[in-house]
């Protein structure tokens, strides 16, 4: 396991802005000498950095606590940036990003972690004094939507959530909201959402939130829940969920949005807030062109012992139909640090994937297209979680506690969650093959989440008798 502990007091002390901005004005060279040294500039190289990489989060109104859009806003934060991208480790690192580069499939959608040389480039352009640069260089500024608009583009319908109260300081709720009708005359397929919390509180889009996060289903017109899926959890900073065109969800005519479960917490200001739930549907008359699966699965059989450090523990899972993994959804909770998933197939075991796991963050990762691992029916899957229940570990409230499954952030879980693909003998059969020719793969050769991409030979389709007899 590679993790190393994190310099408690060394985080709280850079991030004084007053201390970080003398920090920085102490070792400040003339900019421009910088420049014509070839060394790097902020307009240059590392304002592109940020664009791709931070700015989602760190511009006004969305969830990070200070805006990283523009030189004056970034210089103060030089130092403090140059650490929490140096950390390596998963706890506090930034960007937010924790899949283990080192083994496992790489390629992923919306993949905004640095380079090893990035991280460089930003600490040699601190330890240079974070010159500004050649004003020509820096890119066009990136446009982000809005407060008031929605990353998923124009809804076809918003729901709005009744309101809740959160007094300033306040015992943690846990509760059901009155159910919203959604007003449609007709069954639909949704095909993205996204959830905003609206607060009276400094700020209102992206101030100081209440909802910890808030669990999702439909109803119809007698209260009963359908569909055989789950809808996303919405936890704060979300923003949205794009479904597979191929699995759009399902919405009856009649049905009503019901929050049976949110976990609130108070944030220091008396404050109000509720959720706008936007919608984007399929055009009438959409059907999907596959089935929507899930590979949630866990156990709950995790016992920590106290101040003891590298904890882990495994639960498996057997496909019982072939499956398109679409995501890497780690779930642990505080003193969990590591979560890796191996496929195991025939004589063949892989892993697809392990991620640094931080409790303040809980991220999905999705596969490119190319990459999702095409798993055959029969696959075991395995996870493996690694837990440090020591005062290293900044998440663990009291490491002298053991502490067994529940579901408090201080309790512990241990399972993957993410929807997936489930595909028919003759779609999965097209997939791999489909895998194998966009690959280029020769006889024999296969990639990491393809176990059959190196069989030159299925199983092929004569009658059941016939294979009998052989
Ligand atoms: C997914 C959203 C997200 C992305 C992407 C992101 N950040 Fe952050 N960042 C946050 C949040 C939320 C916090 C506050 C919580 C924390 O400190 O971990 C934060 C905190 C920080 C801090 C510490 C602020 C303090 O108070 O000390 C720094 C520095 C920082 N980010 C820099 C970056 C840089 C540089 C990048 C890109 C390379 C980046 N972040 C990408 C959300 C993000």
């Amino acid at each position: 396991m590679t993790r190393t502990g994190i310099d408690w007091t060394m985080r709280v002390t850079t991030t004084g802005v007053g201390a970080a901005i003398l920090a920085v004005a102490a070792v400040l060279p003339w900019p421009a000498v910088a420049a014509e040294r070839g060394e790097p500039t902020y307009t240059r190289d590392i304002a592109p950095i940020l664009q791709r990489s931070c700015q989602k989060c760190h511009r006004p109104s969305s969830m990070a606590p200070m805006s990283l859009m523009t030189y004056d806003e970034v210089r103060p934060w030089a130092r403090s940036i140059k650490q929490r991208t140096g950390l390596g480790s998963p706890v506090g690192v930034m960007p937010p990003w924790f899949i283990d580069k080192s083994v496992g499939i790489q390629d992923f959608k919306d993949d905004t972690s640095l380079s090893p040389e990035e991280i460089e480039l930003i600490a040699r352009w601190v330890d240079n004094g974070a010159p500004r640069g050649n004003p020509a260089d820096l890119p066009p500024a990136r446009v982000f939507t809005g407060a008031n608009e929605w990353d998923i583009g124009e809804p076809d319908l918003i729901v709005t959530t009744p309101a809740i109260t959160m007094a300033a300081a306040a015992p943690d709720w846990w509760g059901a909201l009155e159910p919203v009708p959604l007003g449609l005359g007709e069954d639909r397929y949704v095909s993205a959402m996204q959830v905003k919390e609206f607060s009276d509180a400094a700020g209102g889009v992206g101030g100081k939130f209440i909802f910890h996060h808030a669990l999702m289903t439909m109803i119809d017109e007698n209260g009963d829940t359908f569909g055989d899926y789950g809808w996303p959890n919405t936890t704060t900073g979300r923003f949205g969920w794009t479904f597979d065109p191929e699995v759009g969800r399902y919405v009856r005519g009649g049905s009503s949005l019901l929050y049976h479960s949110v976990h609130m917490h108070a944030n220091g200001e008396d404050t109000t807030a509720y959720l706008k739930v936007a919608f984007k549907f399929h055009p009438a008359g959409y059907r999907p062109t596959k089935q929507l699966g899930s590979l949630g699965f866990g156990t709950p059989d995790v016992d920590l012992r106290p101040m003891e450090a590298n904890q882990a523990f495994e639960f498996y899972m057997t496909l019982d139909e072939h499956t398109r993994m679409t995501t890497f959804g780690p779930h642990m909770h505080a003193p969990g640090v590591r979560f890796c998933i191996e496929a195991i197939y025939g004589g063949r075991s892989e892993t697809l994937n392990c991620a640094g796991y931080d409790h303040n963050w809980i991220r999905a990762y999705l596969y490119d297209d190319h990459a999702a691992p095409l798993l055959p029916r029969g696959t075991i899957l395995r996870g493996t979680g690694y837990f440090d229940n020591t005062p290293a570990n900044p998440n663990v409230v009291d490491p002298r506690n053991w502490t067994g499954f529940g579901h408090r952030s201080i309790d512990n879980m241990l399972l993957h969650i993410g929807p997936a693909i489930t595909l028919t003998e003759e779609e999965f059969l097209a997939e791999v093959a489909a895998r194998r020719e966009s690959l280029g793969l020769a006889a024999g050769e296969t990639v990491i989440g393809c176990p059959l991409c190196g069989v030159s030979r299925f199983p092929d389709k004569r009658p059941a008798q016939d294979q009998d007899q052989q």
